[in-house]
């Protein structure tokens, strides 16, 4: 059976459509599904912020495809793993857990680089270019070790 990994973020247009597109490029797609979600309404139906898009262009990726979408209670029911970049999106997604097996299937994303210590990939939507650079590179090591365990 395949494993499905969903990466969830507020808006789903700068964080989360950036780890999707990273993890797809490391995994098998026959073995694994990715998808990415926003707890936020604000840009569902749209492309991933530009400053997203040129970092990953930039490293060989191609997410500008990728549409917004709002994290949703089912997404418990269809995903192995879901993984959130901060603790608000933590709290806004384990908010709707309808018991303790969705709960356990939400983990900060960078636990599994540094694992218990709650490290947050910082929101770069009101910065610059730099925050994307930062955040994707972030988001590759993460991969990395998400990777490495499934
Ligand atoms: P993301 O970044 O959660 O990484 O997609 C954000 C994008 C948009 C907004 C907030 C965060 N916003 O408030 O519109």
């Amino acid at each position: 059976m395949k494993t499905k990994v969903l990466m969830v973020c507020l808006g789903n247009i700068c964080r989360s459509p950036l780890a999707e597109g990273i993890l797809r490029a490391k995994v098998d797609p026959q073995k694994v599904t990715v998808d990415s979600a926003g707890t936020g309404d604000y840009h569902i139906g749209q492309a991933p912020d530009e400053r997203s898009i040129d970092i990953a262009k930039q490293k060989n990726l191609e997410i500008h495809s990728l549409r917004g979408r709002q994290f949703q209670v089912s997404d418990f029911d269809e995903f192995d793993y879901i993984y959130v970049m901060d603790k608000s999106n933590y709290d806004n997604v384990v908010d709707l857990a309808r018991d303790e097996a969705d709960k356990n299937k939400v983990h900060m994303i960078l636990n599994e680089v540094f694992p218990g210590e709650n490290v947050e990939v910082p929101d770069p939507y009101f910065g610059g270019p730099e925050g994307f650079s930062k955040v994707y590179d972030m988001l590759d090591e993460a991969c990395d070790r998400i990777v490495e365990k499934l």
